[in-house]
């Protein structure tokens, strides 16, 4: 595992030891990256090193903070090509401990937690990132303060409880928890775990980027398509390759990097079509897919010059595009996706129509969870729409046992 050299602040630069639990820049609130000898690593860290390790994103230790993991088993999930278009792979992120990519990030955050001893942390989720931080502090024995609007899919309320954590649900958005924990944090002795204000979470959503790699033969796609809330996958992933670059792994260009919100909550494609550095608060935020429901990403600044830098975009998807895109994919692929991983293919079929994306063109499409816990959602929105879905095979009805 490596050795933290110091914390750097996204926006300024600034040097931080990491000696102690750090939140954000001193000087100005920045979002600190972790950083690392990687020269020194370079001489022992080899992609051949990879070779038995943990078929998790543990494999990767040698690029993650030097401390006993909290894992559940996260990571090093498939990476599927597509029957119906080659060259076009799902990353699958539903197979993960709590059914989502979040898995990741909250991995290696409680894995800090309990490094630096701390007892109590709180967070405000979308919904999905709760449920990991739920199951994560259960497994590490430290207390969970959860924070979600009181809309949230089912399950991850159930989930939470379940795990033990203590849970708030706010008439609100993720915006007004964060408001919430914020204000609360210092009497209550909370450690604030909120996407981007904690350096740990990219380190964990960093190891998707080192997958892409390695499970592409260590050369990158053209594209990435991600469903972004608050962007720490997308901003973990342009991390891993800059690291990976540095180790010797990968060279060249790096892929275009592609948000996709939902059309009820598009702060990032509507300041990437404004050229604005920095996102506007979407007003009444409303959209099916729960964990795109970010009327503000704290690293918009950061997002927005990582599409810039990569040649990349933003694109928006409704909940209808979104539930058609998911129910192509279950039919036509086997996978039973997120919302928000659905919102993937819409991205990508508008992008292939713009001639963005050319038929050639190896592109990964984000599934950052299992539609298993959207089980009511999903339901609500085909009971709504019962015009729009295709004919089952299985007419059979409900019959009497003999
Ligand atoms: C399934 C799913 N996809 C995507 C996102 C957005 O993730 P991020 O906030 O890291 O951009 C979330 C966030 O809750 C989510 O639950
Ligand atoms: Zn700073």
């Amino acid at each position: 595992m490596a050795k933290i050299t110091y914390l750097e602040c996204s926006k300024c630069g600034e040097r931080v030891s990491a000696d102690t639990p750090q939140t954000l820049c001193p000087k100005d609130a920045g979002s600190l990256y972790v950083r690392y000898d990687l020269e020194l690593l370079k001489k022992t860290f080899t992609r051949e090193s990879l070779a038995g390790k943990p078929a998790s994103m543990w494999r990767y230790a040698a690029v993650l903070p030097d401390a006993e993991p909290v894992t559940l088993g996260e990571g090093f999930t498939p990476m599927l090509e597509s029957r119906r278009t080659p060259g076009v792979y799902i990353k699958d992120e539903g197979i993960n401990p709590t059914g989502s990519f979040k898995a990741r990030g909250l991995s290696a955050a409680v894995t800090m937690v309990r490094h630096y001893g701390v007892k109590k942390v709180a967070i405000p989720s979308a919904g999905n990132a709760a449920s990991a931080l739920a199951a994560y502090a259960a497994a590490a024995g430290v207390e969970a303060h959860i924070f979600m609007p009181k809309d949230v899919p089912q399950a991850n309320y159930i989930e939470c409880t379940s795990y033990g954590a203590n849970v708030t649900l706010v008439d609100g958005l993720i915006s007004d928890c964060a408001r919430i924990i914020g204000e609360r944090k210092q009497q209550e002795g909370w450690f604030d775990i909120s996407t981007l204000k904690e350096p740990f979470r990219i380190e964990g959503k960093k190891t998707m980027g080192y997958e892409v790699a390695e499970q592409l033969g260590w050369k990158l796609p053209d594209g990435i398509i991600y469903p972004t809330g608050g962007g720490v996958g997308l901003i973990g992933m342009w991390k891993a390759f800059e690291e990976m670059e540095q180790l010797g792994w990968v060279s060249g260009k790096r892929p275009k990097m592609i948000v996709v919100q939902a059309s009820g909550c598009a702060p990032i494609p509507k300041a990437w079509e404004e050229h604005k550095a920095v996102s506007e608060a979407w007003k009444n935020a409303s959209t099916i897919a729960a964990g795109l429901r970010v009327p503000k990403a704290y690293g918009d600044y950061i997002i927005l010059d990582i599409l810039k830098q990569s040649g990349g975009t933003a694109v928006e998807a409704t909940d209808d595009e979104i539930m058609l895109a998911f129910q192509q994919w279950a039919r036509e692929e086997g996978v039973f996706a997120a919302p928000e991983g659905a919102a993937s293919l819409v991205a990508y079929q508008k992008l292939r129509k713009s001639g963005f994306f050319k038929e050639s063109d190896k592109v990964v499409l984000f599934n950052t969870g299992s539609g298993l816990k959207y089980i009511d959602v999903i339901a609500a929105w085909q009971e709504k729409n019962k015009a729009q879905q295709p004919k089952t095979r299985a007419m059979g009805g409900i019959i009497q046992p003999y």
